[in-house]
């Protein structure tokens, strides 16, 4: 495979301390080296990268890809596709699909749709229950051996605490880290479940993380209240991390007036006070990673006409821009660290650094404003409440096992 040198960037490695403008050189699907001036080899396509940062490939730990089972909604390509355009070299996907991702047999069927299709690197979370009905635990190690990254029951909430606290105890020899998607089922309403009903299950969830030891993650935390258990946790032993989606941290019920029906999410948009605590809690570490929820629907199912509208928007295209909106000022390195590293530490799996030798997963985007039309997305789910908005940065271009699967439309020409 020909090689790439990817010139003149900023590059932004927080793993390896780097901060420099520089030349990165990537050949057989790994890195091979940084420095301030390489020449170029005869036979390697070259990328500008002059006035872009060029960063660990960027890796978004929650997203549905929903194959098997929903794919009017989105597929293995389209989704990864999305992915690409979106900066992203890595996606993890939910298991809530059909069947659900609760068994060795369906995960190997997954992964050769994805060695077939995918654009990006796919790493599967399987559930955390059989058929995801909260009654039984899977068999983890099996799952894991399937190649499971992590187990989630995402979408709901693992009812019975009991079940819970023994699904911990069994995974404790397994490496995957649970992921709690926070919703006490009794509240559960089509108008979206109350900020109670995610702190209450949080809360929960986290006590069985002290007491088991279990690594935890708890995802897309929408109120203040979540963020302050987390570190009280913590500082009792939980070995718990956590993530925040663009939309949550930045948008509030309103957008409720102006989506309609389309709106709907869970969990859903919260008010400024709970923004302004995620928000913080990026700035202040509390948070450990930005992931989207890319949780794409048809536009029937999206509209409510048929049933109450379906949770979830498409969020793969937009978040890079929507992070920097939300969260101007961060430091780039912070930045990098939520999207990558993080995530990669998290999951336990390779990326997260541009060192020699590591994975060619490279990044490249600019502090570029762009104006977000969902008609132009490669996923299908086409409903996100930033459409229209301007955003202040952008992807130039994403390069997967060194080889290039999105160059913006400037640099391809
Ligand atoms: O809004 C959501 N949609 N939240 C979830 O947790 C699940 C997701 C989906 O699968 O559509």
């Amino acid at each position: 495979m020909a090689g790439l040198l990817i010139r003149g960037g900023r590059i932004v490695d927080p793993v390896a301390g780097i901060d420099a403008r520089g030349d990165l050189r990537v050949s057989d699907g790994l890195v091979i080296e940084l420095g301030a001036q390489l020449e170029p080899r005869d036979d390697e396509r070259i990328i500008d990268a002059s006035n872009a940062i060029v960063a660990p490939g960027f890796i978004d730990m929650h997203v549905h890809l929903r194959e098997p089972g929903y794919p009017e909604k989105e597929t293995i390509a389209t989704g990864t596709e999305a992915a690409v355009r979106g900066g992203f070299t890595a996606v993890a996907c939910m298991p809530n699909t059909n069947p659900a991702l609760d068994a060795a047999e369906t995960l190997g069927d997954l992964q050769e749709r994805v060695a077939r299709d995918a654009r990006c690197r796919v790493y599967p979370i399987a559930a955390m229950t059989l058929e995801r009905k909260g009654l039984q635990p899977c068999d983890y190690p099996a799952l894991a051996r399937a190649g499971a990254v992590g187990f989630s029951d995402d979408g709901d909430t693992v009812r019975d605490a009991r079940v819970m606290f023994e699904a911990a105890m069994l995974a404790l020899e397994t490496d995957g880290v649970f992921i709690s998607h926070c919703e006490d089922p009794s509240f559960a309403s089509a108008s979206g479940a109350p900020a109670i009903a995610e702190d209450l299950a949080a809360a929960r969830d986290l006590l069985i993380a002290i007491a088991t030891r279990k690594r935890w993650h708890i995802a897309h935390c929408s109120t203040a209240r979540v963020i302050e258990l987390i570190a009280w946790a913590r500082e009792r032993g939980a070995r718990v991390t956590c993530e925040a989606t663009p939309h949550h941290l930045i948008l509030t019920s309103d957008v409720a007036a102006d989506l309609g029906p389309a709106s709907r999410v869970n969990p859903p948009l919260r008010t400024q006070a709970d923004c302004a605590a995620l928000r913080r809690a990026v700035f202040d570490g509390t948070l450990d990673a930005l992931a989207t929820d890319h949780a794409p629907h048809t536009a029937r199912e999206k509209s409510g006409e048929d049933a109450p509208a379906a949770p979830g928007f498409s969020g793969l295209e937009i978040a890079v821009g929507a992070y920097a909106l939300a969260l101007e000022g961060l430091p780039l390195a912070r930045f990098i660290e939520l999207l990558s590293c993080n995530p990669a530490q998290i999951l336990g799996v390779a990326g997260g650094t541009l060192r020699a030798g590591a994975p060619a997963d490279v990044t490249i985007f600019a502090e570029r404003e762009w104006i977000v039309d969902p008609s132009r997305f490669a996923s299908k789910g086409k409903t996100t409440p930033f459409s229209g908005r301007r955003l202040p940065r952008r992807v130039v271009a994403t390069v997967v096992a060194g080889e290039i699967r999105y160059l913006a439309p400037e640099l391809a020409a």
